[in-house]
């Protein structure tokens, strides 16, 4: 079956690293593959939502229409997003059904904030952005949970292995 690989998680956990280490990953290995960031969508397709709680939960039900419409198409996808929320996920989950997998990417709050890759937590802290630390990240449920990547006690390429063993146990034509 075509598959979905959804990386949720904290800004900074490291979502974008190890989904596009992923991506390059199916690719030399020839599998038919489309990569989704959330921040990609943001700038384009997306580049008209806000981030109000509806404005959020559009724009995660546009990302999986694409997944979905891209797995119509026999293409595999690497998607990234936070999805902080039981509704994003709740969305993601009822478009996608069965052919979506989620990686919880995790890594505690100080150190997301420490790496803080899109300087996001910065802009919070200087009143430019109120939203983000301040919301909540819904403890993920245990079907949410099941792969688990702890980017704290794994470097990069250890999650990366991680990571490939999570997708060659669900495509059938992958092979590490
Ligand atoms: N084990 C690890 N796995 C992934 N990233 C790691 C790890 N250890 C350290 N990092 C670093 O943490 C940062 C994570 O940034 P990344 O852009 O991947 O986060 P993100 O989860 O996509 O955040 P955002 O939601 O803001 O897009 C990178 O600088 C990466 O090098
Ligand atoms: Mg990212």
């Amino acid at each position: 079956m075509t598959k979905v690989f959804w990386f949720f998680g904290r800004s900074g956990a490291g979502k974008t690293t190890l989904a596009r280490n992923l991506h390059r990953a199916l690719l030399d290995r020839k599998v038919p593959i489309f990569y989704l960031d959330g921040d990609d969508m943001r700038q384009g397709l997306n580049s008209d939502l806000t981030f109000t709680p509806e404005a959020r939960l559009e724009n995660h039900r546009r990302i999986a229409e694409v997944a979905r419409l891209a797995v119509g198409q026999k293409l595999n996808v690497v998607a990234s997003s936070m999805a902080p929320e039981h509704g994003q996920r709740d969305t993601v989950k009822k478009i996608l059904g069965d052919q979506l997998t989620w990686i919880y990417v995790h890594a505690p709050l100080d150190i997301c904030m420490q790496r803080d890759p899109k300087g996001l937590y910065q802009r919070a802290r200087s009143g430019k952005l109120d939203k983000l630390i301040n919301y909540p990240f819904d403890v993920p449920r245990p079907e949410e949970r099941e792969h688990y990547i702890d980017t704290v006690a794994q470097s990069v390429e250890a999650a990366s292995q991680d990571v490939l063993e999570i997708v060659q146990a669900s495509l059938a034509d992958f092979a590490i």
